[in-house]
């Protein structure tokens, strides 16, 4: 049944974007959602009635909301797991003994944070949080958004295992008054492991004479954490079905409570409580992360763009670019379905972007005139992150819009490097301010956003099973040498005197 929905999908009439305000004098009225702060216009992409009844009509034929349904009451989502996807039951929403545990993972959290302040730890100044992909990205992501007028306790983020990042986060750090946060759901990951180690070494180093009193473990493996030689009192652990990527919810947050405090760290949740109301209630063409993913679906299986661009105009949200790229393709970068059927159709774009205005002075010539079609999002606050002439922001602003109605509109010439083809799409959330609730919402509509999407293709969104043959590849270098390898890789390890 679903081929025949995607060949209807794929059949429905596309239409300049011009024409469809022409025809519809309503449109942007049709096309904005306003949620939780957040100002969703899709107006300028490609959605129409009849398109987006198409998509409705596979929504329901692969029931979307069967699947919601499920994924809110903590049923096995994550098939090739064998697991529930619990990050919605860490704010609020969930099966009411997982939400129950989240909360009290959260009087943990909150009650090892009054511990710290109050001097337990010693006069800890510094956080040094450790940890790589899911158990970084939101952590960074939310400290530098949220923390720039200042934080309780100074904290960095350090995932790489190019120990330069390890460096530089800890210059200027005072050993004895650094907590070690060290952030990794299964404990076994390398990087983290290995920059844990080195972090011990440098509190050593630092005259810290208990180096371990020092460290608190933010895991779903405790036993491992234990074992490492953290303090079980220091541990905080959260679910095994909280994924890696929609982690920051749970203790991978800790480091943001702890930075921005306590308060902050609930409207965070709450917001993104908001999100996933919206999401489970409003209907299909009114609901914000099932538009979107009904506009990333059009792009991607009906006009063949293979990368979708997000360009955040504001300082605040440079980061997000990178913490979608794990969200959106590790989720779903898949070649089979959840059943192991190949997908036969393409999955999740590349996810990219950068900030503007920056971007328009480097990659925006190639999205008003080079070959590829690339859906662009703009991401843009009514309120400025500074206190400076608000010229800044008005410009950021114009900026923004012109971009957007610049793509749309294009411009004819004789001269074809002087004309622009039009009829690029984008949509624009303009928020009402970078705040914890309001970050909360956009990182929660992302989230529900990425799963209408599998749900739609019929992705497991859940797994990362492509991530590990590398790692496999990795241990059989670092433990044989050149030995056994292509002739290709083998020669470069021997040449790096491997
Ligand atoms: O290798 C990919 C991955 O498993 C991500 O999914 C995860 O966010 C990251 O590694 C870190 O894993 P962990 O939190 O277990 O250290």
């Amino acid at each position: 049944m679903t081929a025949a929905n995607w060949a209807a999908i794929e059949g429905v009439a596309v239409k300049p974007l011009q024409k469809l305000f022409e025809e519809d004098d309503g449109r942007v009225e049709r096309m904005t959602i306003e949620q939780s702060g957040l100002h969703f216009d899709f107006a300028k992409t490609h959605l129409h009635p009849a398109m987006v009844s198409a998509f409705a009509e596979l929504a329901s034929v692969v029931d979307l909301d069967g699947a919601r349904d499920r994924l809110f009451s903590g049923d096995v989502v994550n098939v090739t797991e064998g697991r529930a996807a619990e990050h919605t039951a860490e704010r609020g929403n969930g099966a009411a003994d997982s939400v129950a545990q989240a909360k009290a993972l959260q009087a943990r959290m909150r009650g090892l944070i009054d511990v710290i302040e109050a001097g337990a730890f010693g006069d800890i100044r510094h956080i040094l949080h450790i940890g790589i992909g899911g158990s970084a990205l939101g952590p960074k992501l939310l400290i530098d958004a949220l923390g720039r007028d200042g934080q309780r306790f100074d904290t960095k983020v350090v995932s790489n295992v190019d120990a330069s990042a390890l460096a530089e986060a800890v210059r200027g750090m005072d050993p004895k008054a650094t907590l070690i946060a060290i952030a990794s759901k299964t404990f076994t990951t390398t990087e983290t492991l290995m920059n844990a180690e080195s972090a011990l070494e440098w509190l050593r180093d630092g005259g810290v004479e208990d180096p371990y009193g020092q460290v608190v473990a933010l895991t779903a493996a405790p036993d491992k954490a234990i074992e490492w030689g953290v303090d079980e009192s220091r541990i905080l652990p959260f679910a095994e079905s909280v994924g890696g990527r929609y982690s920051l919810w749970c203790s991978i947050g800790f480091p943001v409570a702890a930075a921005l405090g306590w308060v902050a760290f609930e409207e965070l949740l709450e917001g993104a409580a908001e999100m996933d109301r919206h999401f489970r209630t409003a209907p299909l063409d009114r609901n914000a992360p099932v538009l979107a993913a009904f506009a990333d679906l059009h792009y991607a299986q009906a006009r063949g763009c293979q990368t979708r661009a997000i360009f955040a105009y504001d300082e605040r949200l440079r980061l997000l670019p990178d913490y979608l790229q794990q969200l959106e393709m590790e989720s779903n970068g898949k070649s089979v379905t959840a059943d192991g059927a190949l997908l036969g159709r393409p999955s999740a774009p590349v996810s990219w972007g950068g900030v503007g205005t920056d971007a328009q002075h480097a990659v925006f010539q190639l999205l008003h005139q080079g070959t590829h079609l690339i859906p662009v999002e703009f991401l843009a606050s009514k309120t400025p992150g500074h206190d400076f002439d608000p010229g800044h922001h008005e410009a950021l602003l114009i900026n923004c819009f012109a971009q957007g109605a610049a793509l749309m509109q294009g411009r004819a010439s004789d001269d074809g490097a002087r004309s622009y083809p039009g009829d690029r799409p984008s949509t624009t959330i303009l928020i009402d301010d970078v705040t914890p609730s309001i970050v909360g919402a956009l990182i929660a509509f992302y989230e529900h956003r990425t799963f209408a999407n599998a749900v739609l293709l019929g992705i497991n969104p859940f797994d990362q099973f492509g991530v590990e043959l590398g790692k496999e590849i990795a241990k059989g270098i670092a433990q044989n040498g050149p030995a056994g390898f292509d002739a290709s890789t083998s020669a470069l390890i021997a040449a790096a005197g491997l």
